[in-house]
């Protein structure tokens, strides 16, 4: 296909502001779903995706559009909305020269419409703006096609209106993309650069990689080579999607397809890398590669100690469809066998999660989750901290946390509620900006350990639901943490030892203490339940003791009743660990470590 006809886009809006929606009626109008074909969300393909409404893996679609004429084909990137996953949509947006610029009727720009169009607009992407669901009662087209002309600076009628709901508008706008779109350029002549955008498992052909082309082309039965690693394939089947797969003889200049090499880990084809030939390598890697980067750690145990190969084989197969996941064994006192699991952020946790416990039937304990710290000790040393039992002993001589620039778009009658949430999480304000008389955007440096917990839910709640969030990391800062560990009858328990600023460590202390003095059963001792920095002692509770003779209920010879007893006593420690002396019931961890 000639480069002047194809035209490379994706669509970029806040989460549930109707993209997939949208995606949907154009596959449709386009002809290459059948109506009969047709379920909601064609592209969102992973059930878990599905269930919780959210994209999570971008895909790629190839659709024929015809204007004046000509037959174009546009290559549609879908990508995903959230801020975890916004490494994967700054992939997606370099594969492209357009962007639609899409946002609610019902509810204006939102954070994330924000930071998606930054991140297009530094990638140099023609911005198409459109107002979705305007089929909505709610709906107020003329407001914000003024918030929106006003923010990328075109006039209020540029801006399109449509419903992916009813299709209103969508022909229009597919014009449009002929229109305002660039045509991709690329020297079709030079060595092939390919740049992966995407890399998904399939159970059956293994790796399946989307690229974009830059420059030269690709083959079936060629030698490809992965810039980064220079590691070797070869292209068992190159095609486009329609989005049924549909091989091809190759891929030129501009195209966006899929290749297939055998390879069974996503790891070897990664999000960002070039794809050259091995034949004639290109000597330039497409810029802005990056590795994935964990950014928030937690442990993952299983409650039934015998499934833990079987956690392992299922990370194992997780980590085949996404080069982010991390993992490593661990081992803990009070919960046993278990893995250190690094994620892109919480979601992507919960999501590793539920997939787990759905997918693979296993019942696990999460451990708190916690940032990386770097921990430079006495003698000059820097640790990265990425578990509390990897915190130095000893005398700190500093430690650095992650922070984040944190943007927070919201009516502005909550401006008040906003800062003080922010300032009560070290936040440092940045600046602030009407966006219209009635929202504005509020921008702070924050603690990346301050927002990935339940920041965004308190945000929602002290807002009535109206704040979006968005965040960035933007490097690292000095800050004064300590490591609280928590102590039954002397003996530390390392599931529940925390890294929390000195201001916040009190009342962690306290809150665990007291938690657990109500979740573990008397002993036949007394059991102190302490919380101390490093030697020394904040919080204190104590679980009295009783005389747990279990047969002195018994009058008398009714030996079935007896044994009853007995087999009920012996189950009961079956659940039962052992910290030290202290028996403590499996539900007691569960119930301590859940956040409430
Ligand atoms: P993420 O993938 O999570 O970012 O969401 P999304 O942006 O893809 O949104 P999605 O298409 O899943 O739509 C979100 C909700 O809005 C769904 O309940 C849709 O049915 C609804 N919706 C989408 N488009 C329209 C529209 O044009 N009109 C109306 N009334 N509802 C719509």
């Amino acid at each position: 296909t000639s480069p002047d006809v194809i035209r490379n886009f994706c669509i970029i809006a806040h989460i549930d502001h109707g993209k997939s929606t949208l995606a949907d009626r154009m596959l449709q109008l386009t002809g290459v779903v059948q109506p009969r074909d047709m379920k909601a969300q064609y592209l969102d393909r992973m059930d878990i995706e599905r269930e919780r409404g959210i994209t999570i893996k971008s895909q790629a679609v190839r659709m024929p559009w015809e204007l004046d004429d000509t037959t174009y084909a546009f290559h549609m990137i879908d990508t995903p909305g959230h801020v975890d996953f916004s490494y994967e949509v700054s992939r997606s947006l370099a594969a492209c020269e357009g962007a639609l610029l899409l946002v609610d009727a019902a509810q204006g720009i939102e954070a994330q419409t924000l930071a998606n169009l930054y991140l297009a607009m530094e990638h140099d992407l023609a911005i198409i703006p459109v107002l979705n669901k305007i089929d909505l009662p709610a709906a107020m087209p003329d407001k914000y096609a003024e918030e929106l002309a006003h923010l990328i600076g075109c006039e209020p009628e540029d801006v399109l209106r449509v419903s992916g709901k009813t299709g209103e508008g969508v022909e229009a706008l597919l014009d449009r993309i002929v229109q305002e779109i660039p045509p991709p350029e690329g020297d079709a002549d030079a060595p092939a650069r390919a740049m992966i955008f995407d890399s998904v498992y399939d159970t059956y052909r293994g790796v399946v990689t989307f690229v974009r082309v830059v420059d030269g082309s690709l083959g079936h039965r060629e030698k490809i080579q992965m810039m980064s690693t220079g590691a070797t394939h070869e292209l068992l089947e190159i095609g486009v999607s329609q989005p049924e797969p549909e091989a091809t003889k190759g891929l030129g200049v501009g195209e966006v397809g899929y290749l297939i090499t055998g390879v069974k880990d996503v790891r070897q084809s990664r999000v960002g890398d070039t794809v050259t030939s091995q034949n004639r390598p290109a000597d330039e890697i497409i810029g802005g590669y990056e590795d994935p980067r964990p950014m928030v750690f937690s442990g993952l145990f299983p409650i039934d100690g015998s499934d833990f190969p079987v956690l392992r084989e299922a990370l194992e197969k997780l980590q085949l469809n996404d080069a982010a996941l991390n993992f490593e064994p661990e081992t803990s006192t009070a919960l046993g066998f278990g893995f250190r699991v690094g994620f892109l952020g919480l979601l992507h946790l919960e999501i590793t999660r539920e997939r787990l416990e759905q997918e693979y039937n296993l019942e696990l304990i999460s451990t708190a989750p916690n940032v990386v710290y770097q921990v430079t000790d006495e003698a000059g040393e820097t640790h990265e901290v990425t578990n509390p039992s990897e915190f130095p002993e000893g005398k700190i001589a500093e430690i650095r946390e992650p922070v984040v620039d944190a943007t927070v778009i919201v009516p502005a009658e909550f401006i008040g509620a906003v800062m003080e949430l922010c300032q009560s999480r070290r936040g440092q304000m940045e600046g602030m900006d009407y966006l219209s008389e009635e929202r504005v955007e509020i921008r702070y440096k924050m603690p990346l350990a301050e927002i990935v917990f339940d920041f965004f839910d308190q945000l929602k709640s002290k807002t009535k639901g109206y704040a979006s969030l968005n965040w960035q990391g933007t490097g690292e800062q000095e800050a004064d943490l300590v490591k609280v560990d928590i102590l039954l009858q002397g003996d530390k328990v390392d599931a529940f030892s925390a890294i929390t600023h000195r201001d916040h460590a009190y009342s962690y202390g306290v809150k665990m203490a007291s938690k657990l003095k109500d979740l573990i059963p008397r002993q036949q001792f007394e059991v102190p339940i302490q919380a101390a920095i490093g030697s020394r002692i904040i919080a204190r509770e104590n679980i009295r003791a009783i005389r747990k003779d279990v047969l002195s209920k018994c009058y008398g010879g009714d030996i079935s009743r007896k044994r009853k007893l007995l087999e009920k006593q012996k189950e009961g420690k079956k659940r039962m660990k052992m910290v030290g002396t202290v028996e403590v019931p499996q539900e007691a961890f569960i119930a301590a470590l859940s956040s409430d």
